[in-house]
């Protein structure tokens, strides 16, 4: 089975199972109410006034008696507690909550420019489906024919019109996706901050990992890459273009090999030679980043001319102690959810995917001008 072929099979299940969860949480505030829900940030007191018992509390509110006694300055005083997210006042502004002038017995959910949440836009839409009249319909303060205390709408009824309302109306979906997916990015960068913050000796300053540039550089760019993977050949000559023109960058050598044998075998070697001679690791690694076809053959040419000994370097390659470090490098990457190569950690802050000259020169313009 292809990748894409998976993907579309995985994108189905993802879509049916949000429908599903969508269309049971809608159908739960249609039909459970939740009184108390959990705090969520700040949030506003309401008491509640309601003295009967659960019963009788749910019987319909007969408003034309009430208005026999009404007094619109107690009226006034009671929406007090309102004004902290909404107005009344005709052309209002939007606040927490939508402007509420003249919206009695208006379209529900239809208040210009606001921006209600997915869950609120179904419920509304759903309310509107099932009294397609409120519209047209003359203002009336009669409120018993409220969809909710209506017991002869049975579930399933609610769940099809809700699954209609989905399906016709996807960027509920697709909007509602976006917020899940922007609030797991934000989950995410907040734990890989954190351990990029306990882990920063490691990351940046570990004896083991090659060094390029500056070692006491203020800007610290870290770069987890493979030799075999085209970006990290790319993001490495932009890296290389960046230190010759800032004296003040510290470069972080972190090979990771994914892409296979070829890819452990360059890593452990170029390990091997900033052990043995430190000097020469730099036209090593520039000469294997620009090789295309990697093979034994080709680096123990490469080994050679440079004067260190094949045999000896791969001696040193085979050493647990190289390992150790492929081992660590690839630990760091698992724990900092890199999902590829290349990958950058710079001044501590996580950066998927290649990044060229001109991104690399704003990065680091945008940290001085922070740090002044
Ligand atoms: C409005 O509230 C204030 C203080 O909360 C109270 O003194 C006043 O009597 C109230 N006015 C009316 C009309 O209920
Ligand atoms: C980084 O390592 C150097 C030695 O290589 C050491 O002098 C320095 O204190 C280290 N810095 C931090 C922040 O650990
Ligand atoms: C290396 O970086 C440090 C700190 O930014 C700076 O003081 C020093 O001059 C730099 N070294 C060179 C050779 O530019
Ligand atoms: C490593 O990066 C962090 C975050 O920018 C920085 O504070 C720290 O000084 C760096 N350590 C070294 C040794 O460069």
């Amino acid at each position: 089975m292809s990748g894409i072929e998976l993907n579309k099979i995985a994108a189905a299940i993802l879509l049916a199972s949000l429908i599903a969860m969508m269309v049971g949480f809608v159908a739960n505030i249609l039909y459970k109410p939740i009184l108390h829900p959990e705090p969520r940030g700040y949030s506003i007191p309401i008491t509640q006034d309601v003295t009967s018992s659960g019963v009788e509390a749910d019987a319909p509110i007969n408003v034309q008696e009430l208005m026999k006694n009404a007094n619109a300055e107690a009226g006034k005083n009671t929406t007090k507690k309102c004004l902290m997210c909404h107005t009344f006042d005709k052309n209002g502004p939007n606040k927490v909550g939508p402007n509420l002038w003249n919206v009695v017995g208006s379209n529900k959910g239809k208040v210009e420019n606001y921006k209600y949440s997915p869950a609120l836009a179904t419920l509304f839409a759903y309310k509107t489906i099932k009294t397609p009249t409120v519209v047209s319909a003359p203002i009336s303060l009669d409120t018993t024919n409220e969809a909710p205390s209506d017991p002869s709408v049975d579930v399933k009824k609610t769940e099809k019109i809700i699954q209609d309302y989905l399906l016709n109306n996807p960027e509920v979906i697709v909007r509602a996706m976006e917020i899940l997916q922007q609030r797991k990015k934000q989950e995410l960068e907040a734990t890989t901050n954190q351990y990029i913050k306990e882990n920063l000796q490691e990351i940046n300053n570990s004896t083991t990992s090659p060094v390029l540039g500056n070692n006491s550089g203020n800007i610290v760019i870290v770069s987890f890459y493979d030799y075999k993977c085209s970006y990290c050949k790319k993001g490495d000559k932009y890296l290389s273009q960046l230190i010759n023109l800032d004296p003040t960058i510290k470069v972080v050598l972190k090979p990771f090999p994914i892409l296979g044998d070829a890819s452990y075998y360059t890593a452990s070697i170029v390990l091997a030679v900033y052990n043995i001679d430190p000097l020469k690791f730099k036209t090593i690694h520039d000469e294997l980043v620009e090789m295309q076809h990697i093979t034994n053959e080709a680096v123990d040419k490469l080994l050679t001319d440079n004067g260190l000994d094949p045999v000896l370097v791969a001696e040193e390659a085979n050493k647990e102690e190289i390992r150790n470090i492929l081992a660590k490098n690839a630990e760091l990457a698992r724990n900092l959810k890199i999902q590829g190569v290349p990958a950058y950690v710079i001044n501590g802050k996580l950066m998927p995917g290649m990044i060229n000259l001109e991104q690399l020169q704003k990065i680091i313009t945008d940290i001085r001008n922070q740090n002044n």
